[in-house]
């Protein structure tokens, strides 16, 4: 959606989402004990951590509320409200908070009858609801998919579009369709971004899965509208330190919204490294804004592969990633990653923060430890001469 946003992929936090449970049965009350446990306090006590922890500075702006900040029921008017026990001075007032420390603030609803917990929906009154967000003075919306009455996610997710431009506020539009409908086709012109595939749970298995689903979409990402893989579970427990920094990278190199899952008040001294290492978010930062691809695999079902994707100033951003259960040695061949066969290239570790060879020619090769990656920045010597083309 060319509406001036949304130039690199979002970065920010997604305070509480279903997704960690949506996998488990009974669903519905695990997930209302947990995911429905929110309040002004913890958006305000995260905005501050965002600040304090210094991740505000690296990029992640934006503090997104997901479901159950409404009431269940709408007002007279047929307004929603924000559920007074938990939000009872408005999302108002926690805007100018979220504001008053130079952040965003995020909501969410549905493109439905109600949200997948059972609060308002927006289909139908799309209008009054981005009204409501935008005098609210919201800068982001995720809209869901539950109870959608069968219409099909091309018909629903435009409305609002629409609604949201004509509040004349610029609103970060985030389609939340898990993927129905094969959403790239299509949202490019309606949102900013647009979930590939159905809800990310904290383990490894959820996470390589999604990554190769969202691979196929990659030609349609670009600056103004993203492929959405879901949110990062880095620093949620389910996974160890170097599956978190599998997923981090490849987030990164494929142009994924940067949308941190955990509770950044409480996190450990690991999860805080992953998430800061400001060379990664580089890349997934970079103005070129192409979609790194998974260029490359073999050994047992495909576990030692290669991802690569182009970077602005003729480098290339390189992922080797070891998804088998042993140590592997993984070699990135020129010809996959598409560089012209003589080519030398520098090679920077951005795990290690260094230069680890200054004249790579025809391939470049790691050891690599079961389920970990190292992730580099590959620069042309002509490049770095000056020669940019
Ligand atoms: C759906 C979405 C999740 C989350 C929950 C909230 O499952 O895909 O990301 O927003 O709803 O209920």
């Amino acid at each position: 959606l060319q509406n001036g946003l949304a130039r690199t992929p979002p970065m920010g936090l997604l305070m509480i989402e279903g997704s960690e449970l949506a996998l488990v049965p009974f669903k519905w009350n695990s997930w209302n004990f947990f995911a429905c446990n929110i309040n002004e306090t913890v958006i305000k006590e995260t905005a501050d951590a965002l600040i304090s922890t210094g991740l505000a500075n690296l990029g992640y702006t934006y503090v997104n509320i997901d479901d159950c900040w409404s009431k269940v029921t709408r007002d007279a008017k047929g307004q929603m409200v924000p559920d007074p026990k938990t939000f009872k001075s408005g999302i108002k007032a926690l805007a100018d908070y979220v504001h008053s420390k130079g952040l965003k603030l995020g909501i969410y609803s549905d493109a439905g009858k109600f949200t997948c917990q059972v609060r308002p929906g927006s289909i139908f009154h799309e209008k009054e609801d981005a009204m409501s967000f935008a005098s609210w003075d919201v800068d982001y919306l995720k809209y869901d998919n539950c109870f959608n009455l069968g219409i099909e996610p091309k018909k629903r997710y435009p409305p609002m579009r629409d609604a949201l431009n004509a509040t004349g506020r610029s609103i970060f539009y985030s389609i939340c369709e898990w993927g129905v409908d094969d959403p790239a086709l299509w949202a490019g012109k309606v949102g900013n971004s647009w979930r590939t595939t159905e809800d990310i749970n904290d383990t490894w298995v959820s996470m390589t899965n999604i990554a190769d689903l969202n691979d196929k979409w990659a030609a349609y990402a670009g600056p103004g509208g993203w492929n959405d893989p879901d949110m990062l579970e880095v620093g949620n427990g389910g996974m160890t330190y170097k599956e978190y920094r599998s997923h981090f990278s490849i987030w990164a190199l494929i142009k994924a919204p940067l949308l941190i899952g955990c509770d950044i008040r409480n996190m450990t001294a690991e999860t805080k490294e992953i998430l800061s290492n400001q060379e990664v978010i580089a890349v997934n930062q970079d103005p070129l804004g192409v979609q790194g691809r998974k260029v490359h695999s073999n050994g047992t079902d495909g576990c030692q592969q290669v991802w690569a994707g182009p970077l602005s100033g003729n480098s290339l951003s390189v992922v080797l990633w070891n998804r088998c259960m042993q140590a592997a040695t993984i070699t990135a061949e020129w010809n996959v990653i598409g560089l012209e066969a003589g080519t030398s290239v520098s090679v920077r570790d951005l795990w290690q923060h260094e230069v680890v060879l200054n004249n790579a020619v025809a391939s470049f090769s790691a050891q690599l430890d079961a389920h970990d990656c190292r992730m580099y920045v590959f620069t042309p010597q002509a490049a770095l001469m000056g020669n940019v083309m």
